[in-house]
């Protein structure tokens, strides 16, 4: 087994946004492994050259950090930037271990396979997905070594959750590496029916892959049973109810719906800081009678366009007039240079532009967009500042920013206009629910959630709070790892 090169005297970099210095650690072994993509920070250089760190963007960070701040263990993954060798190092309570990525397999295997191709694939082909032997190699190659790090790092008999689409072949390589350690992995976006999943050439290796696991864990039951069905079809194995039978082991399926650190958000809007903030921004918008707000990372699967179209078209219809409502679209800037995300955000701003020059009066935008990241405690109080949160994926795996404003409206003020097609659908039913394919549908729905009474809201939402708060992202992990290693050794009590 490789070990680990023995640290360099220690080094500290300065932190831009995470709030503390990051120290690099002592070579250890670790128990407890999680293996993503990205670490939870990224590593930016700035104009002036400098080297600082800021919190990486998406769903599977949020989730993870907290869970990871709980236990002891590593996570394992790539550092945001190309061609960079850094030791492991400390961050915010966690143990972090980079992962090297070159230019060319940021090219290769992050663009392109893992978003080019598997991520359209996996999202209803939304967009047309990209085969490219060239892409896989990549994809082959990165995964190995996300492998081989993990192999260095993990103890003896060490439980190992591999995370997400684009290491879907580390379960299998790690397996056969390091046969003591118990391996679980966890998809985090959608995993399609046959009828998409077999236009994909190499469906048997990715069905294999995942097979390297002891469970596999989906955000819905259909994701579950997919991955059955397939593993039956394509890998010539016996199957029964949620399990895979290889010749000398079962692999498990089954749904674990993600979620939030729903006490996290509740005392963040609980102070006094966010709560001026949030007034603060309703004045900055010229205190309308009703504030929309759209949270998401800009990508073609959220249905950003769709649901600015319905938000004009009410003003198309003269049903809303400038004042009545703002629209607020927050996107994170998200995957750049690939080709399909640099015309979404193209057509979103001319978009917004078109809708503002049209009904927009004097210093009074309907759509105020921000390309930008925001802090959590800027979210929050954006999260209490808006009387109708828009959740409209296209596909989405769960959708944590709909569960984020769930949790975050401890008043029973809010109301949550939420896609058919994301996760959070399936749990929070008592949603204004859309099929955000239908304009016309999804614009009445809004204008619904829009005048609903202060009862309705409070009914509605308190019932879906019920659901977030005993269904926290403390829960996910814990019922995971259970089913994982069939005890409680790694399981933490929520709160
Ligand atoms: P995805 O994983 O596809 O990005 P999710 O909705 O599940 O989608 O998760 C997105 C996460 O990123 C949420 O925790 C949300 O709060 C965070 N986020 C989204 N947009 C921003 C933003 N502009 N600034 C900061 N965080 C954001
Ligand atoms: O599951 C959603 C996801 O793709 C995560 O795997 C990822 O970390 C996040 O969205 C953000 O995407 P990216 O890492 O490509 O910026």
């Amino acid at each position: 087994m490789t070990q680990l090169r023995p640290h360099k005297s220690p080094i500290r970099v300065k932190s831009a946004s995470v709030g503390e210095e990051l120290e690099v650690q002592t070579s250890k072994k670790s128990d407890f492994v999680v293996v993503a993509n990205r670490l939870p920070v990224d590593r930016v250089t700035g104009d002036d050259g400098e080297a600082s760190w800021r919190r990486s963007p998406g769903g599977l960070v949020t989730a993870i950090v907290p869970v990871m701040q709980r236990r002891e263990g590593a996570w394992v993954g790539w550092q945001g930037s190309p061609d960079e060798d850094l030791e492991p190092f400390t961050a915010e309570g966690m143990t972090l271990v980079p992962v090297r990525l070159s230019g060319q397999d940021i090219e290769l295997y992050y663009e392109g396979f893992s978003n080019a191709t598997l991520w359209p694939l996996y999202h209803d082909v939304i967009a047309q997905p990209v085969y490219r032997r060239r892409l896989w190699d990549a994809y082959v190659r990165v995964n190995e070594r996300f492998a081989q790090a993990t192999a260095d790092i993990a103890a003896e008999g060490a439980v190992v959750w591999v995370q997400d689409y684009q290491l879907q072949l580390v379960p299998k390589m790690l397996r056969e590496l390091r046969p003591d350690l118990r391996i679980g992995f966890f998809l985090h976006i959608p995993f399609p029916p046959m009828e998409l999943f077999q236009q994909l050439p190499w469906r048997r290796e990715i069905l294999e892959g995942l097979l390297g696991a002891d469970l596999v864990g989906f955000q819905s039951p259909d994701g579950a049973s997919n991955f059955v069905r397939l593993s039956r079809r394509f890998c010539d194995l016996k199957t029964q109810r949620h399990e895979v039978m290889l010749d000398d082991r079962t692999v498990r399926a089954g749904a674990f719906p993600i979620s939030v650190d729903a006490n996290e958000l509740i005392a963040l809007v609980g102070t006094p800081e966010v709560q001026k903030r949030a007034a603060q921004i309703r004045e900055d918008l010229g205190n309308p009678a009703c504030v929309l707000l759209g949270v998401d990372r800009l990508d073609y699967t959220k249905g950003i366009q769709q649901r600015l179209r319905a938000f004009t078209e009410l003003f198309k219809d003269k049903t809303l007039k400038c004042g009545d409502a703002v629209f607020v679209q927050i996107a994170t800037p998200s995957r750049e240079r690939v080709e399909e995300y640099r015309i979404l955000r193209d057509e979103i701003e001319l978009q917004v532009g078109r809708a503002n020059g049209m009904y927009a009066e004097l210093g009074a935008p309907i759509i105020n967009y921000m390309h930008t990241s925001y802090s959590r405690d800027e979210l929050a109080a954006l999260y209490l500042a808006a009387d109708v949160m828009v959740v409209t994926p296209l596909r989405d795996g769960m959708n944590l920013v709909a569960k984020e404003y769930v949790a975050c409206r401890a008043d029973l003020r809010g109301s949550l206009l939420l896609s058919e097609f994301a996760g959070a659908a399936n749990e929070l039913h008592r949603a204004f629910l859309v099929n955000p394919y239908d304009i016309g549908g999804t614009k009445h729905r809004m204008y619904e959630a829009m005048h609903a009474s202060p009862v309705e809201r409070a009914r509605r939402m308190r019932s879906m709070r019920k659901r977030v708060i005993e269904h926290d992202v403390d829960r996910w992990a814990n019922e995971f790892l259970v089913a994982l290693e069939g005890n409680q050794r790694h399981a933490v009590s929520a709160g």
